[in-house]
């Protein structure tokens, strides 16, 4: 309901607790724990199930008069009953279903094609507002509904996306939809999700005779139920509250396509029966898209922070979505020529996800030949600096870092609330600072007085001007505290290119200062990484793309390739060990390492300290006495239970391997992926490998199961040796891919 019952800090606070009571006592951790929405393992793929009833959709109609004919048709139906209907919002988003157990959640699952969907429990377990458990519900209970992002969400996530370097989601749908599919619980719990449940599937142990009561206690069980309802008495209310519902809909915090019309009494469901597809007691009713047709009287060009140049559709102002748009972004030249916008063209234009408007197509038959071809200005429409494009970037961007434009960008940037949170300093005043020249890169912000700010003066005569004046307490306070602002604040307020937060938090850990970063041993070994999986694609003599023309060529290339593949396991073992990267277990060539700092975001780094702007700006840094440290990692102590001990898990545990790998490192321990001398415990939980448990043995290693495990890690006992039976059930099948020692895995 949006209200709360206490502050975020406290909540986190609570869940901290939470958190390090279950790490002490494993034995209280409950599948409905709070600590169990987020975590599990990544999948290799979603188990099919099949929905019973089948997950069935609406027919829909567009107009009134179908409504009338739906309401008539049922009438004849059952002519002797009477009934009333809900109307409620059709929510854009994904069908789901929940299964419960005994009131426990046991499974979650995509509609597919109705008859089979995908289970989906780990993503959906991370969505807060689907409840765990439910008391007092029945023995067997299964709810529908709608998975959906926010339209704040969604502009969030995309803007989080776009800063990492990736594809923006098309719309708030997309966002969910692709969300769900993610293997990643751990990605999903990132995800800005959300639920309503409208429907039922199966139930044994209660009955719900009309669909208003069932929702009324749904809500009561704590689920999220339609934020709107209307129960109507005949069809001239369904079709006023239709009206009343087109209103309202741009007030919803997510997106509605139409208004659900449903028969209220669930008693009569099965005698008004279904279609092949849908049942007959309920109808769609979809509203127009939020599209408008206008005129693009003039594109213009917008230069941003890293210097993009960003095309834009001046448009006569048209209402859509409940606000006035009077212009559109075309993204890039790519995005013109493909969809072939010109100036004085009619298009549509669409709210996707109501962040930016864009232009969905041209109208090209209302063409009149007085269109004219849009170019992309040759020098940087702001400066007159030369522009290029950088690699294979299909963004253009102006190549001058003095660029007015960009110096407002970056110092807009470097104030932001992620970066150094200034915040008397945004929009307006960033504009003036650099237009007087008292600011022309972030870093002179420590250089200003407080009687100069307080004598600062923001917009010009002709608009009339105001003094900075109070804020320039505000804005030195801010700035002094920005100073012991840790690596990853700093890192990202530098505004390098494809170094969001995120990344920059990725990079900020394995560093301890700022003046470490343009000599980092680190960022040069993920670059290095980057290049050499390159060769050795290209190396590799058994690649089908690109094959040997002769024995000759065939063994050079094979000495090379075995050259960089032995160079990839040297530069990947450390950073491995730099606690930034994890090798894929096996025995592939090349030998595969996932580092968290991606190959894009270490060359940006390493571009920026190398270029005359970013020399600069760390000889400022430097002269200004600010190098910013890294945050303290909370290091486990010395005496931690299992310092210093090393495990291997392997087989299926209760929980997902990571989760244990999370405690094991929190008492102080470490977690290796292969069994070797230094390996103190197995821990071997179901179906685990014998080739792993038979090594461990062979080399002296202390094989342990789950419950040995537990034990280890509440500091109980350090347990003996399990014997021969204690890891089982052990798998017996897999015998001839492990007797087969060196089969190499082709990759490329
Ligand atoms: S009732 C048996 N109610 O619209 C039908 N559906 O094509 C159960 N939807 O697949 C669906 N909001 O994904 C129902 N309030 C609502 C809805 C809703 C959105 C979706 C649902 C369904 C599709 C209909």
């Amino acid at each position: 309901e949006a209200r709360p019952e206490i502050g975020d800090a406290d909540y986190d606070a609570l869940y901290r607790e939470l958190e390090a009571l279950e790490r002490e006592h494993p034995e209280w951790v409950t599948a409905d724990s709070p600590t169990q929405r987020v975590g599990g393992a990544p999948l290799a793929s979603f188990r099919q199930v099949r929905h019973d009833p089948p997950m069935m959709s609406l027919d829909k109609t567009h107009s009134r008069g179908d409504l009338v004919d739906f309401d008539t048709f049922l009438r004849r139906q059952l002519p002797d009953e009477v009934w009333d209907y809900v109307v409620e919002p059709k929510v854009d988003g994904v069908a789901f279903s929940l299964l419960y157990e005994k009131g426990v959640l046991i499974r979650a699952a995509t509609r597919g094609n109705g008859e089979i969907g995908d289970d989906i429990t780990a993503n959906v377990k991370t969505i807060r507002s689907v409840p765990l458990s439910l008391p007092g519900a029945p023995d067997l209970l299964e709810v529908r509904g709608e998975v959906y992002m926010t339209r704040s969400g969604f502009a969030e996530l995309n803007r989080r996306e776009e800063e990492a370097g990736r594809e923006p989601f098309m719309n708030p749908r997309n966002a969910a939809a692709g969300s769900l599919k993610q293997l990643d619980p751990r990605e999903v719990a990132r995800r800005p999700l959300d639920a309503v449940i409208y429907a039922a599937g199966s139930i044994k142990g209660a009955a719900f005779p009309t669909h208003g009561g069932m929702l009324k206690q749904f809500a009561d069980w704590g689920f999220k139920t339609p934020p709107w309802q209307r129960l109507c008495v005949d069809l001239p209310a369904v079709l006023a509250a239709i009206d009343e519902l087109e209103t309202l809909r741009h007030s919803f915090p997510f997106e509605i396509d139409g208004a659900v019309v449903k028969v209220n009494r669930r008693d009569i469901y099965d005698r008004l029966g279904s279609t092949a597809k849908s049942p007959r007691w309920a109808r769609a009713f979809k509203y127009e898209p939020e599209r408008a047709e206008t005129r693009i009287w003039k594109i213009t060009v917008q230069v941003g922070r890293t210097g993009v140049l960003t095309p834009v559709a001046e448009l006569d102002p048209v209402v859509l979505a409940g606000s006035e748009i009077a212009r559109a972004t075309l993204h890039n030249a790519d995005e013109i020529a493909r969809k072939d916008i010109r100036i004085g063209d009619r298009v549509w234009v669409v709210k996707a996800g109501d962040v930016i408007p864009a232009i969905e197509s041209v109208l090209t038959d209302k063409r009149d030949g007085t269109e004219t071809v849009f170019a992309m200005p040759e020098t940087c429409p702001v400066c007159g600096g030369p522009v290029a494009r950088l690699g294979d970037e299909v963004a253009q961007r102006c190549t001058n870092p003095a660029c007015p434009a960009q110096r407002v960008g970056r110092l807009e940037h470097f104030a932001s609330r992620d970066a150094l949170d200034i915040r008397a300093i945004g929009g307006k005043v960033a504009e003036a600072l650099v237009a007087q020249e008292w600011v022309k890169d972030p870093l002179d912000l420590f250089s200003l007085s407080l009687p100069q700010l307080e004598a600062f003066r923001i917009g010009d005569e002709a608009t009339g001007s105001r003094k900075f004046g109070k804020n320039a307490q505000t804005a030195l306070e801010a700035l002094e505290a920005a100073k012991a602002l840790p690596l990853d604040r700093w890192l990202f307020a530098t505004g390098i290119p494809n170094i969001g937060v995120t990344v920059a938090e990725q990079i900020a850990s394995a560093h301890a200062r700022f003046s470490e970063l343009p000599n980092s041993p680190i960022l040069t070994a993920v670059l290095r990484l980057g290049e050499l999986y390159d060769q050795a694609a290209s190396e590799n003599p058994r690649s089908t793309l690109n094959r040997p023309k002769d024995d000759a060529e065939r063994e050079e290339r094979q000495t090379r390739f075995n050259r960089v593949c032995g160079e990839i396991g040297v530069l990947g073992d450390t950073l491995v060990a730099a606690g930034v990267a994890t090798k894929t277990p096996g025995t592939a060539l090349p030998p595969l390492y996932s580092s968290v700092i991606k190959t894009e975001a270490a060359k940006s780094a390493l571009a920026f300290f190398a270029s005359d702007y970013g020399k600069g700006y760390l000889e400022r840094l430097r002269a200004l006495g600010i190098d910013p440290q890294a945050k303290p990692k909370s290091v486990p102590a010395a005496d931690a239970p299992l310092a210093g001990v090393t495990f291997v898990l392997t087989g299926t545990l209760s929980q997902p391997r990571p989760e244990f790998a999370a405690r094991i490192k929190a008492a102080g321990g470490t977690v290796q992926e292969a069994v070797s001398k230094n390996t103190r415990y197995l821990v071997a939980g179901a179906e685990a490998g014998t080739s792993k448990i038979s090594k461990a043995r062979s080399l002296g290693t202390t094989v342990l199961d789950e419950a040995g495990l537990l034990a280890l890690l509440a500091g109980t006992s350090v347990p003996a040796p399990a014997p021969q039976s204690a890891a089982q059930p052990v798998k017996q099948a897999k015998a001839k891919a492990s007797t087969e020692p060196y089969r190499q895995q082709e990759l490329f």
